[in-house]
C-alpha cells in the first residue's frame, strides 16, 4: 500500500470544482459533521476568529447568485459564506473589561484581519475536503466579493467582520476533468527561492500551456481554454481597483495599516 492508496490522499488528489448539482438534499447529520470538521481546522493563536453563514433563504440565494454572476450559487443545496470574524472576540474581550475603544485594542488591526482570513480559509477547505470525501462536490466562491459592500449589507455583517469566500456544496451532476497543475518543481523549492534564470519557466511553460489548452472546461465547452501564460498575462493587467480591500475593511472597523 502506497501513500496514493490512502483514501484521504485519493480524495485530495481527485478534487476538482463542481459547478452543477442534482436536486438531492444534504441531510442534517451530514451537514453537522461538515460543520464540525470545519471547526476542527487549525486556528492561529486559538482565536477561532471566523464564522460561516449558511444561506437558506431562496431570495437571498438569488441575490448572491446575482452578485457572483453565477447561477449555480443559488442551485447548490448547501451554501455558506465564510467570514473573518473578530466581532465575536471583541464581545468576548469586553466580558473581561477590554473595550474596542481602548487605545491598545488590536482585534481591528491588519495582523488580526489577515489571521482571521487565514483561519476562515483553512476551515472552508477542511469542509470542502470532508464533503469531497463523502462523494459530494464543491466550488469555492470568490465571485461573491464582486460587490463586497452589497454582500456586507445583505448578510448584515457587523464591525470587525469581513466576508472571505463562499462554499457551495451538493451532489455532483457533472464529472469534470482534473484541471492541470504546474509541474511540482515549479511550485516546490528547496531551502530558498530560485534565481529567475533557474526558474525552469523556459522549459516547462510551453508544455504546460499546451496541456492547459487541451483541458476541457465544462463552463465554456464551446471553446478551448486559453494557454496558462495568456490567462496570467490577462490577470496581470486586470483593473483591480474595484476589488481593493482597504475601503471596505475600513468600513468594517479594521485598520489594515495597524
Ligand atoms: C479563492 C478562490 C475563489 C474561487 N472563486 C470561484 C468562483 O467564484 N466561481 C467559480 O466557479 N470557481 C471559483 N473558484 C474555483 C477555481 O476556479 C478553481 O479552483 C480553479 O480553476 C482550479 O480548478 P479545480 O478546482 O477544478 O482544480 C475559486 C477558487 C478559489 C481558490
Amino acid at each position: 500500500m502506497t501513500a496514493r492508496d490512502n483514501p484521504t490522499i485519493r480524495t485530495l488528489l481527485e478534487r476538482r470544482s463542481i459547478r452543477r448539482f442534482t436536486t438531492e438534499d444534504i441531510d442534517d447529520d451530514t451537514r453537522r459533521v461538515l460543520e464540525e470538521v470545519a471547526q476542527r481546522a487549525p486556528s492561529s493563536q486559538y482565536l477561532n476568529d471566523w464564522s460561516a453563514i449558511r444561506i437558506t433563504d431562496p431570495a437571498l440565494r438569488g441575490r448572491l447568485a446575482d452578485i457572483g454572476r453565477q447561477p449555480y450559487i443559488a442551485e447548490a443545496p448547501l451554501l455558506y459564506v465564510f467570514v473573518a470574524d473578530e466581532h465575536r472576540n471583541a464581545l468576548i474581550a469586553r466580558t473581561r473589561g477590554v473595550e474596542a475603544g481602548n487605545p491598545s485594542f488590536s482585534l481591528d488591526a491588519g495582523y488580526h484581519f489577515t489571521q482571521s482570513q487565514n483561519d476562515a480559509v483553512l476551515a472552508l477547505h477542511a469542509m470542502e475536503t470532508a464533503a469531497n470525501a463523502l462523494g459530494l462536490g464543491c466550488v469555492v466562491l470568490g465571485s461573491l466579493l464582486n460587490d463586497v459592500n452589497a454582500l456586507i449589507d445583505l448578510l448584515r455583517l457587523p464591525e470587525f467582520t469581513y466576508p472571505v469566500l463562499g462554499l457551495a456544496i451538493g451532489h455532483p451532476d457533472q464529472s469534470p476533468m482534473l484541471k492541470p497543475r504546474l509541474p511540482r518543481s515549479a511550485q516546490f523549492f528547496i531551502n530558498d527561492y530560485p534565481a529567475d534564470e533557474d526558474s525552469g519557466i523556459g522549459e516547462y511553460l510551453p508544455v504546460f500551456d499546451d496541456v492547459v489548452h487541451r483541458y476541457y472546461d465544462l463552463r465554456h465547452a464551446d471553446r478551448p481554454v486559453e494557454a496558462f501564460s495568456m490567462q496570467i498575462a490577462k490577470v496581470a493587467t486586470e483593473d483591480v481597483h474595484a476589488k481593493a480591500v482597504l475601503p471596505t475593511a475600513e468600513r468594517q472597523g479594521f485598520h489594515l495599516d495597524s
